[in-house]
């Protein structure tokens, strides 16, 4: 069996919880570190059902500080990182686009210094694994798609940040020849989502009989993955791709933010036993996202063919698993929207 120490960066946030939860029931032989700080988006309630188990160990800690992380690679001797932690929210970064920078940039450049250090002696067998994000491409028109080698044109605060890191990892690539490899990944939905984003703000608005805020016309798009599917590539890059590379992940699955919602509420209707119709009604058109990108879509046809991966579900059926959980998972739910949420939620929609 091969044993490896992977330090895996914002697991106890939406989609690093569920790579968490995937390499450590997956993969009993490696030993998986999840390090977290705990911002407002981690919460280790994502992994109650695994945290007990022998090859999962929790590390709270802050990535931008550069010598806690140097500590941490001397005495765990990772000899993999995939980098999930950051500051994920782009209507935040509007609001505060310098805690992107810190976390974004400073902490991925910490890591890598951490990891050059660390792995100066050997770098075979070694890898950083950077996730990042198709919004470093920037806004698309009506067509096309984007490639792993659409110029990068980030547009929001966010973007920027993630697009920044990229580039240091590579730069780190070909100037220390750090092994790494980067995906860019387009929008994730499903459990454990922060309702900050579209569709869980949604379901929990249309379920509190709250009015949905539709930014602009709602005519934006969005290519939508299941977030199961993230990990499940993410799994494929880290065992298979290749050094230096980058691979884009997609969902083939373009929807505007309208049709969307007009989807969920009628999932929503269906499953609170609501008229059709019933929840649409709560559809609310509100003041545009400042430099709000038009479109999102991603060729992930290079991942396809070379390693093999695909979406397993259709969005039909990763909607309903994802109203299920979270009318499942009330608790979950309730803990968040209430405190600090609340705040934010005003100072975003209600004071705007
Ligand atoms: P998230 O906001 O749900 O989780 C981020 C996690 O990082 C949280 O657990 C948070 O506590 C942790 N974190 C934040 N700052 C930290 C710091 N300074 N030190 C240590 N931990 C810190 O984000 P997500 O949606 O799960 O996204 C995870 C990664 O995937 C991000 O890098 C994001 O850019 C990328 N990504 C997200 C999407 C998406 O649709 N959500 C799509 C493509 C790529
Ligand atoms: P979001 O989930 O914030 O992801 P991203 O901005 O990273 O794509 O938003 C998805 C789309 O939904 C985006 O076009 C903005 C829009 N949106 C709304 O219309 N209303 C909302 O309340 C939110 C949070 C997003």
């Amino acid at each position: 069996m091969v044993k490896k120490k992977i330090l895996i960066t914002g697991g106890a946030g939406f989609i690093g919880s569920h790579v968490v939860r995937l390499f450590v029931n997956n993969y009993p032989s490696y030993e998986i570190y999840n390090l977290d700080s705990l911002t407002y988006a981690g919460n280790l309630e994502n992994l109650k059902d695994i945290d007990q188990k022998a090859n999962y160990h929790f590390i709270k800690a802050d990535i931008t500080d550069a010598n806690l992380m140097t500590e941490l690679f001397d005495k765990h001797q990772f000899d993999s990182v995939i980098h999930l932690a950051a500051e994920s929210h782009v209507d935040r970064s509007i609001t505060d686009p310098l805690l992107f920078i810190k976390t974004n940039i400073l902490g991925t450049v910490n890591l890598l210094n951490a990891a050059k250090n660390a792995w100066k002696d050997q770098m075979d067998g070694k890898l950083f694994y950077h996730i990042s994000t198709d919004e470093v491409y920037g806004s698309l028109g009506e067509t096309g798609l984007f490639t792993e080698t659409t110029p990068y044109d980030p547009r929001s605060p966010y973007s920027s940040s993630k697009a920044s890191s990229d580039h240091l990892v590579r730069a780190y690539y070909h100037t220390y020849k750090l092994p790494v490899v980067i995906s860019n990944c387009s929008n994730n939905y499903g459990p454990n989502q922060f309702p900050e984003k579209l569709i869980p703000l949604s379901i929990s608005n249309i379920k509190n009989n709250k009015s949905i805020p539709i930014y602009g016309k709602g005519e934006n798009i969005r290519d939508w993955l299941f977030v199961i599917d993230h990990a499940t590539a993410i799994d494929a890059i880290y065992h298979r791709g290749t050094n230096g590379e980058t691979y884009n992940i997609g969902g083939i699955n373009e929807w505007t933010n309208i049709d969307l919602i007009y989807k969920l509420c009628e999932v929503m209707d269906a499953k609170l036993g609501r008229d059709k119709g019933e929840s649409a009604k709560l559809i609310t058109f509100v003041k545009d996202r400042a430099g709000h990108d038009m479109r999102y879509a991603i060729d992930s046809s290079k991942l396809m063919k070379e390693l093999g991966w695909s979406p397993s579900l259709q969005f039909e059926e990763g909607i309903e698993k994802t109203v299920d959980w979270y009318l499942a998972n009330e608790e979950w739910l309730n803990n968040i929207v209430s405190g600090d949420y609340e705040s934010y939620y005003t100072q975003q929609y209600v004071n705007r």
